[in-house]
């Protein structure tokens, strides 16, 4: 171990990522690294990238541009700075990345995080080093537990439990660049989840691709669904509240139907991507699912947990997508009512089957469809959170909010909540009335509580 080093993480795409980045900062803390806020003056510099889409792939390279000089002029002060790209850029490209930008000194693909060190190291003697490699071990069984968690995030927690996606939509590179399906076991994820209480954490959301299709190996030997690990960790003292994400409708089996009712931590929210509201098009995705089976799925988890508030994400401009499909997909969102969604252009990835068909549709027809299907997205969101003003929210409180005095929380169904509290009320879960509604957050105020002594713990 040597003298207090500095490393710099910037993180790109899904909640996976973070959980992906906190780790690393993990095993760079135990050899001597601090984090820091800055690339400026630090000694090592990750990006952990994202490949979902072209405009998140190119965005590693704008960043590598940016770092050159940083790197120069550290090199000038006689100081070497790492240049390390992590994350789904790094497996799909691996050492492509290095023609494109000479910069960098390092690729590591997301499921070699427990060798940063020696690639590191490799990098350093060779000038270059790459680790790309699916290993047959768990990577989790070779990381330091969670220690190195931001202050920030503490309340509320990122917990993988399963990574990778057999499910081969024709659009997504997730399979190819997370791999197959791996779910951790039980035990793991139990003990994780009791490290992150222990440090603070009240709410845990379970993380995986497929987070649905979890299917780990149980403390009696049997294979655990998600239901029954989210009826497990209900039952850990401290923790109140736990959500997953992201999930495939077909994977929504009766037990998770079925937990929705019978959790009470268990948050009555729930990303359910679905991509596309025309059977055409999710036949052509291989979504293995049509329009009525979302819709079915979607009346049963209302019928169990009827105050259950849906989020998606869309495609709009699939290869052959046309306008009567993409009215189906207006059609299917009017029908469900979302709280909240993502919607994206298509975008080709090389090597997925979609990128390959020869009827893409033109950029413009996508950018109109993106422009509708968003307009439409935001009413119903700014519909969702209008209904709140008056009504009184169960509020977990986070971190300091964007005034003094303020507190910034979550509502049962994510919306961000700010809210006059004092600092010591962080952890908390508190009744608070919404009195207004911003872009962004709720505004509200604690109801009935004087002092801090008498919120509840
Ligand atoms: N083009 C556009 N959006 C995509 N997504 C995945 N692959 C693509 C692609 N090639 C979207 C899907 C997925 C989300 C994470 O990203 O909606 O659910
Ligand atoms: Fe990608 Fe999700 Fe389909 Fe898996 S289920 S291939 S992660 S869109």
């Amino acid at each position: 171990m040597s003298e207090a080093r500095t490393a710099f993480i910037r993180t790109y795409g899904c909640q996976m990522n973070v959980y992906d980045s906190d780790r690393m900062a993990d095993i760079l803390a135990r050899h001597g690294y601090r984090r820091s806020e800055t690339p400026e003056g630090a000694d090592l510099i990750v990006l952990n990238t994202c490949h979902i889409r072209e405009k998140a792939a190119e965005k590693v390279y704008s960043e590598v541009g940016r770092l050159k000089p940083i790197k120069e002029r550290a090199r000038a002060e006689g100081r070497s700075v790492q240049i390390a790209v992590a994350g789904c850029v790094a497996q799909a490209q691996g050492a492509e990345i290095f023609a494109r930008a000479p910069v960098v000194d390092a690729v590591i693909g997301p499921q070699s995080y427990h060798r940063l060190i020696d690639v590191l190291a490799r990098a350093r003697r060779d000038g270059k080093a790459v680790d790309t490699e699916f290993p047959a071990e768990d990577k989790f069984d070779h990381m330091p537990p969670p220690a190195n968690r931001r202050a920030a995030g503490a309340v509320s927690a990122f917990l993988t439990v399963q990574e990778g996606c057999d499910r081969f939509c024709t659009f997504c590179v997730v399979p190819y660049t997370r791999g197959a399906e791996v779910s951790r076991p039980v035990d793991k994820v139990v003990a994780e989840a009791n490290a992150l209480v222990a440090r603070g954490a009240r709410e845990i959301m379970l993380l995986g691709q497929n987070v649905n299709a979890y299917h780990g190996e149980g403390p009696d030997g049997r294979t655990w669904s998600l239901a029954r690990l989210i009826r497990r960790l209900a039952e850990l003292p401290g923790l109140v509240r736990l959500r997953y994400t992201t999930s495939h409708p077909r994977d929504m089996g009766d037990d998770l139907i079925a937990a929705h009712r019978d959790v009470a931590a268990l948050m009555p929210y729930l990303h359910l991507p679905v991509q596309s509201g025309s059977d055409r098009v999710l036949a052509a995705m291989k979504r293995r699912h049509d329009r009525a089976f979302y819709l079915d799925v979607v009346a049963r988890l209302r019928e169990a947990r009827p105050d259950l508030a849906l989020s998606g994400d869309f495609i709009v401009g699939f290869p052959g997508e046309t306008d009567r499909d993409f009215a189906d997909t207006l059609r299917l969102v009017r029908e469900v009512g979302y709280a909240q969604a993502y919607s994206f252009k298509y975008s080709p990835r090389p090597g997925t089957p979609a990128a390959e068909a020869d009827d893409q549709v033109p950029e413009p027809v996508k950018a109109e469809r993106l422009a509708m299907l968003q307009a439409l997205l935001a009413e119903q969101q700014a519909a969702f959170n209008g209904a709140a003003r008056g009504r009184s929210v169960d509020v977990l409180l986070e971190r300091p909010g964007r005034e003094p005095g303020q507190l910034v929380g979550r509502s049962p169904w994510m919306q961000a909540v700010q809210v006059d509290a004092p600092r010591e009320a962080i952890g908390r879960i508190v009744p608070v009335r919404i009195e207004a509604v911003g872009a962004n957050s709720l505004f509200g105020r604690l109801r009935a509580v004087a002092t801090p002594e008498a919120l509840p713990a």
